[in-house]
């Protein structure tokens, strides 16, 4: 038996947990209906199948009807969702995991006009930010109705055989009534710790009376708020050990910081730039303290930190929640001495903004993930093998030269920078998302290892492309930035791109026009106002960078709040004219006739890209499919139609401007069935 501490076996009461990484609660955002359908259990099985001890599923299913889901949380106070949730169960009991599920009432974070548009309960009147509700603070009615559902929620899912139930109790009701900070209520609920903590251990008294022992019951809370007036590490620690004297309650899940705000829930999870493993030594004191099985996650990316905060016994199990959404099969390529092979995590908390953005989590560079149904994170083999061309090696190109060298293909990569990584290289210069270049450095080491040929320095033409005698070709030629926009004064304005690779010195006084609303704006805003520059960002939207989630944007108003940088919303660059040696810009409106002026010494613009696609236009005469793509194949996955000749495929941002998710999922649905 390998003597990794990771792959030790841990006893948590009656059960035997077959090693300590675990996937702590996370709601994907993939249930049907509130109900954990196939796609949902295809997601857990998946890392059950590859070795994970635990999985926490759902986060935050909600056990009332007036705790309407606001990421499409479970529904768990309906019956029918027993046998769905069994049948996950099952599979990945058979598997070899343990499963959990993590059981919620939102309280005042949801909102009203969600589910059945019941009025938002709390213990206080005051509104959360994250979510804007006003609620009303409880009564003894609600009281009575939240403590009998979270049990008949509970009986659900012991009649649903999962092996346990962790009371979310960090930021929702539970906490709302526990924390100083949002309980305004009078005694028995408010006032005193043990008032405070009444309703939890109500709640828990119970369940336990319903469900007995033979159930885990853990806790996952927030040990310490980090804010004035709020539950501090000594209360924090108090309430662990209300808890553990209670008898009732298994083990303790360590938190720390708010969730009422993207910045303080970006304190708890901490985004790509932050520091690794912040709460770590926090979470062993805690365990120290109390003296209780221990369970945390904040930011435990690699395997390295994992063993490390195992192996000094801070915590009994590690959570590797995000890490798991980049690449599922950790456990299994540690029992196989394939580290190496682990598809890095990057912090980019696309997975966690797209919950509110985009309806479900996705990673950054794992189209797979949340697809596993249609786009099986195995590459199988080809049955033919094919020559294979890329030009390109930004994401969607070594993309899909890792798919097709994983299919056994022969594969040429050309570039004509001297480095692969495209725009990501771009994005990646600054400091805070150097990390990024883990996209580009893992999918170069995977195509290494499976003799992918690359040319840098190669600006490929068509004849370049056609002396390889191609099967199939694919164009991931990326963009370039488009600064076209303007009435006129084109030629006096620079782009973002200009500014993030450092071809164009910052102004003193900068406009950054920005009407892509992603990230590369915010980037450029920073190493401006970094060199004690003025900048205005000035958007026709109605938001600012509407592209950038709420995590995400807490990294850069952290960076730029304390400089001199201002936010100008609903107004449009018409043109830039000279002005001495000034640059004055025209601004209109698209909410009234309205023009107006204003001078800088700068103006960057901020406009997405156009698709460098010469080389595709080149080569589509000669194909075979003439660059068609037949969709409906794509989508189902199945091998595009075949012709005389070679194939020719356009993906990415040469076709239009996305983002880097889209650039790689492109590439790896149409290159899995070459
Ligand atoms: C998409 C997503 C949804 C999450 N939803 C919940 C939730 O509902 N309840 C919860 O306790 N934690 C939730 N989390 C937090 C995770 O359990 C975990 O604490 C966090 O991701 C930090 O761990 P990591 O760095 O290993 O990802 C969520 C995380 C992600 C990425
Ligand atoms: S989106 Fe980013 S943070 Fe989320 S799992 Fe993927 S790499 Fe990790």
């Amino acid at each position: 038996m390998s003597n990794d501490p990771l792959l030790q076996p841990y006893q948590l009461k009656h059960l035997t947990l077959r090693n300590r990484i675990m996937t702590t609660s996370h709601e994907p955002a993939y249930g049907d209906d509130g109900m954990p359908k196939d796609r949902y259990r295809l997601y857990h099985l998946e890392r059950a199948k590859a070795g994970v001890s635990m999985v926490m599923t759902a986060g935050s299913a909600s056990t009332s009807r007036d705790s309407p889901p606001v990421f499409s949380n479970l529904l768990v106070w309906k019956d029918e969702i027993v046998p769905w949730m069994k049948r996950l169960v099952d599979d990945c009991h058979e598997a070899g995991a343990a499963v959990m599920i993590q059981l919620s009432h939102l309280g005042r974070r949801t909102r009203w006009d969600k589910g059945d548009w019941l009025p938002v309960v709390s213990s206080t009147h005051e509104r959360e930010p994250a979510h804007r509700a006003t609620p009303k603070p409880a009564e003894d009615w609600d009281i009575a109705r939240i403590i009998k559902d979270y049990v008949d929620a509970a009986e659900r899912m012991q009649e649903a055989g999962l092996d346990g139930i962790e009371i979310m109790c960090h930021g929702h009701l539970l906490d709302q009534f526990m924390s100083p900070l949002t309980n305004t209520l009078d005694a028995p609920y408010g006032g005193s710790l043990e008032n405070r903590a009444r309703l939890t251990m109500e709640i828990l008294a119970a369940i336990r009376k319903k469900v007995g022992p033979e159930i885990i019951i853990g806790m996952r809370y927030g040990v310490d708020e980090m804010e004035p007036g709020g539950i501090d590490i000594e209360e924090g620690v108090a309430i662990g050990k209300i808890f553990r004297d209670s008898g009732l309650v298994d083990y303790l899940n360590i938190n720390r910081s708010r969730i009422h705000t993207d910045p303080a829930m970006t304190d708890l999870i901490p985004v790509q730039g932050m520091r690794s493993a912040p709460h770590l030594d926090f979470a062993g004191r805690i365990k120290a303290e109390v003296g209780m099985p221990t369970l945390h996650a904040a930011r435990i990316p690699d395997v390295a930190t994992a063993r490390h905060a195992v192996a000094t016994g801070q915590v009994d199990m590690v959570g590797m929640t995000r890490a798991h959404i980049a690449d599922p099969h950790i456990v299994r390529k540690i029992v196989e001495g394939r580290e190496h092979d682990i598809r890095p995590c990057v912090g980019a908390t696309y997975c966690l903004d797209r919950i509110y953005q985009g309806g479900m989590a996705l990673c950054i560079h794992n189209p797979s993930t949340g697809r596993e149904e249609t786009q099986p994170h195995e590459i199988a083999a080809a049955a033919v093998k094919k020559k294979v061309v890329v030009v390109g090696a930004g994401p969607a190109g070594l993309e899909a030269a890792r798919v097709a060298a994983e299919r056994g293909h022969s594969v040429v990569v050309f570039e004509v920078a001297s480095q692969p990584g495209g725009q990501i290289r771009l994005t990646a210069q600054t400091k805070r998302r150097a990390e990024m270049i883990g996209i580009i450095d893992w999918r170069l080491a995977q195509c290494t290892a499976k003799e992918v040929e690359f040319r840098f320095n190669t600006w490929a033409e068509a004849a370049d492309v056609l002396a390889e005698k191609p099967d199939v070709v694919v164009i991931a030629t990326g963009g370039l930035p488009q600064t076209d926009l303007l009435a006129a004064g084109n030629d006096l304005v620079v782009s973002s791109w200009d500014i993030l690779s450092g071809d164009v010195k910052p102004g003193t006084n900068v406009l950054i026009y920005d009407d892509a609303g992603d990230h590369a704006a915010l980037q450029a805003a920073q190493i401006i106002a970094d060199t004690g520059a003025r900048v205005e960002v000035m958007t026709r939207d109605r938001s600012f960078s509407p592209e950038v989630m709420g995590m995400n944007l807490v990294p850069y108003m952290r960076a730029l709040q304390d400089k001199a940088v201002t936010f100008t919303v609903t107004y449009k660059l018409d043109a830039v004219r000279r002005a001495g040696n000034q640059l004055e810009a025209v601004i209109g409106s698209d909410y009234m006739k309205l023009t107006k002026t204003a001078v800088y010494d700068q103006v960057v613009v901020n406009c997405g890209t156009q698709p460098l696609a010469d080389l595709y236009f080149q080569l589509k005469p000669a194909s075979g499919n003439k660059g068609a793509v037949d969709y409906g194949a794509l989508i189902d996955g199945k091998p595009q139609p075949a012709v005389e000749g070679f194939q020719l495929f356009r993906i990415g941002d040469a076709v239009e401007a996305r983002n880097t998710h889209a650039a790689i999922y492109d590439a790896l649905r149409l290159v899995r069935t070459v």
